[in-house]
């Protein structure tokens, strides 16, 4: 079998881009986040707050829940829809965007760029509903996909007990990195590197942290961090962020938002 990684605190901060006197919004790497719906205006909410934690030097937001994402976060910049949006190096796609027409268009604009995309939720069901799992095979850019169980399962059908080698079977198929979610979160790529994630507690098992998630991987991404280092980055740092959050009692998405920043400046010394 392959070999299983573990990342340890050295690893996470030696791939975290580091600010340095030329440092610069745009340079720093800019990041676009199409989540959430009318339904679901708190993913998107929650989805920015996780890029916000992030190296990028600037969050874009396309989508409907402009008005609630920038009360949360007026540092935002929004736009009604993806082809709205100004220029980006990397999209989250998913996390309760939904899956009506808007939502498709998104997804469709989100795959029709050249640019690192992570699909989450949603966008995942898309791909199996729709024929928009056809686009993907014309995609050079990195892919990487952050599935639950059951999300996991309308793909590629039960994990099984063997999760590392039922995400490794699916990176290869879909030539994407697939971030399993779980008690241990599985990273796997294409080229058959798997890793585990050591942090994260079951804390992290309430509405919404996902979104956190999907978010900050998207901000490593637009950073300019390789997708698979990206993936193991945002699962150590949000599972270390739940367990900073534990700590101070019990814990909702947003705490583990806000504690993201403490992850980071624990472990990117
Ligand atoms: N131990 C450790 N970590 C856990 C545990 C556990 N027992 N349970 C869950 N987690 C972590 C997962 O690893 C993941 O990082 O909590 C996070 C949960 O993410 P999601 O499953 O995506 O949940 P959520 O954010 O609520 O998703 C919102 O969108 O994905 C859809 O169907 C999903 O309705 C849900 C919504
Ligand atoms: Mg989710």
């Amino acid at each position: 079998p392959p070999a299983l990684r573990v990342p340890e605190a050295d690893d996470v901060a030696g791939w975290w881009p580091r600010l340095h006197a030329g440092s610069e919004k745009y340079n720093r790497g800019v990041v676009g986040i199409a989540t959430g719906s009318h339904t679901y205006p708190g993913a998107a909410v929650l989805s920015t707050a996780g890029a916000l934690a992030g190296p990028t030097g600037m969050v874009r937001y396309a989508g409907t829940a402009r008005a609630e994402v920038l009360a949360a976060h007026p540092s935002v910049v929004a736009a009604d829809s993806v082809a709205g949006s100004g220029r980006v190096q990397a999209w989250l796609c998913g996390s309760g965007i939904g899956t009506d027409a808007s939502a498709r268009t998104a997804l469709r604009g989100v795959l029709a760029t050249d640019l690192p995309v992570v699909l989450d939720a949603d966008a995942l069901g898309m791909l199996v509903d729709g024929s928009e799992a056809d686009r993907l095979r014309d995609r050079d850019a990195p892919l990487i996909i952050t599935p639950h169980d059951r999300e996991f399962a309308r793909l590629a059908g039960e994990p099984g007990p063997d999760r590392v080698a039922a995400a490794l079977k699916l990176a290869s198929w879909m030539n994407a990195v697939v971030l399993l979610k779980g008690d241990r979160t599985i990273v796997a790529a294409p080229d058959g590197t798997a890793w585990a994630n050591p942090t994260g507690t079951p804390a992290l098992a309430t509405g919404g942290t996902g979104d956190v998630l999907a978010g900050l991987l998207a901000s490593l991404l637009a950073a300019g961090v390789e997708a698979t280092r990206a993936a193991v980055s945002a699962a150590y740092l949000h599972g270390l962020a739940g367990r900073i959050a534990a700590e101070r009692g019990p814990v909702t998405a947003a705490d583990v938002a806000l504690a993201l920043r403490e992850a980071v400046a624990s472990t990117v010394p």
